[in-house]
């Protein structure tokens, strides 16, 4: 009941509602809408047809043929998030197509121009970013039965056979295993302001059982994912045009810009989730200075912008590791620590899992066989462009020193 007279919940529904964030999915798009208007059934023939349309190498050319369509029957957030998802997974399949060094450079007008209005009017880039393919992409198969990955799937997916699904699917239930997580930060928050350390303490620690729970769901990951698929042939679709050899200029979107354009490609860095509980819990990712904080930043402009305006608000907020450091209280330091230790087990899992799916299949390219430009680059490089070991030991070293007491 203390927690009541902190924050009654529905002022705290109110603030999450305030920033698109649902009590359920968290980040996640709440029951995405499953179909377009009919006026833009050719887009969606496309987008649900990739893998064999670039299998037999007619993607190209289906997308040369469309007609350009205008947005204005876009009508509402769920069916533009939707076509941004399609015209996201259509745009990736165009330029990389086989993924094997045929890379175009210009985007036809008759996709680019609503491609970038439709981005305009949503404040996303026109790329396919993570708010499309993992929090936009989805469906439960029985509407009443559970969010588990048996009773859910994707609404698009890249070839690879069920490798997109597994990496979308399994992403997401990390952000849905964490999503009561975000739910209690107005609970957090309000509780430093009127310095109630109980109300506090139990929050912080729904906040560190959740992080164990979505540890667990990562470990999903090796069922679904196969590494060799997702190094293979996944990763490339998920690849931008900023920092890449192929496309050193970045993308010209005719019709729209007359010069091209550099965005980065679709990484989990996107997700606001782990982001949000740096923040909350103080540990200094985006404040810190370097490239990794710079990147950090970056990938913020690739989120809804609700969900920019949640971190930019938090950053506003009361600090809750002052306050746990202020009280000198045991307890709340011990309970503060659990949070920052299980994104610290989540970073450092992390790392194995990129060990995994990306170093080690790397490593075991044939010598002289598949040793084109594009693919090289891709070996260090994640599909958001960094490079990858140095960026990722960054930011668990940073969460690593947020620890108040040596675990
Ligand atoms: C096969 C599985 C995965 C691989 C190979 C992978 C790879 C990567 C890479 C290479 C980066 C560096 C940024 C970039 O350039 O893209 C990154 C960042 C990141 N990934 Fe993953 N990732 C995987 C799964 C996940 C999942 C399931 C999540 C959780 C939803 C996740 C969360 C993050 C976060 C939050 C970052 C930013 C760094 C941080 O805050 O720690 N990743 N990932």
């Amino acid at each position: 009941m203390a927690r009541e007279q902190v924050l009654p919940m529905d002022s705290a529904r109110k603030i999450l509602q305030e920033y698109h964030i649902d009590e359920d999915v968290g980040f996640a798009l709440p029951q995405p809408l499953e179909e377009l208007p009919h006026v833009y059934d050719a887009w969606v023939f496309i987008a649900k047809n990739l893998p064999a349309l670039i299998e037999t190498g007619r993607l190209r050319a289906e997308v040369e043929k469309l007609p350009v369509l205008s947005i204005s029957q876009l009508q509402g957030h769920k069916s533009q998030r939707l076509a941004h998802l399609v015209l996201g997974c259509i745009t990736m399949a165009y330029v990389w197509d086989r993924g094997a060094g045929d890379v175009r450079k210009v985007l036809p007008s008759n996709i680019a121009v609503p491609y970038c209005k439709l981005s305009e009017k949503l404040g996303l880039p026109p790329i396919l970013v993570y708010a499309d393919c993992v929090l936009a992409n989805w469906r439960r198969k029985d509407p009443t039965g559970p969010m588990s990955y048996e009773n859910m799937d994707i609404l698009f997916r890249f070839p690879g056979g069920d490798c997109s699904k597994g990496f979308f699917l399994v992403s997401l239930l990390v952000e849905i295993a964490a999503s009561p997580a975000i739910k209690v930060i107005p609970i957090v928050l309000s509780a430093v302001q009127h310095q109630d350390q109980d109300t506090l303490q139990k929050a912080l620690l729904d906040i560190a059982v959740c992080l164990k729970e979505a540890l667990n769901v990562f470990q999903e990951i090796h069922e679904y994912v196969d590494p060799s698929l997702f190094f293979n042939v996944l990763r490339v679709y998920l690849s931008g045009w900023k920092g890449r050899p192929q496309l050193s200029e970045g993308l010209l979107y005719e019709g729209v810009w007359d010069t091209p354009k550099k965005f980065a490609g679709s990484s989990a860095a996107q997700s606001s989730l782990f982001q949000c509980l740096d923040v909350l819990l103080g540990v200094a990712q985006s404040t810190g200075g370097g490239s990794a904080t710079e990147f950090l930043q970056e990938m913020r402009t690739y989120m809804p912008p609700a969900h920019q305006n949640f971190l930019r608000s938090l950053e506003s907020g009361p600090s809750v590791r002052e306050f746990v450091i202020s009280r000198g209280s045991d307890d709340l330091q011990k309970v503060y620590d659990k949070c920052v230790q299980g994104l610290l087990s989540l970073r450092n899992y992390h790392l194995q899992i990129v060990a995994k799916y990306i170093v080690i299949p790397a490593r075991q390219r044939p010598k002289g066989g598949h040793t084109s430009k594009e693919s090289t680059d891709l070996e260090g490089r994640g599909t958001g462009g960094t490079d990858i070991m140095n960026f990722l030991r960054t930011v668990r070293d940073t969460t690593q020193k947020a620890l108040l007491k040596d675990a």
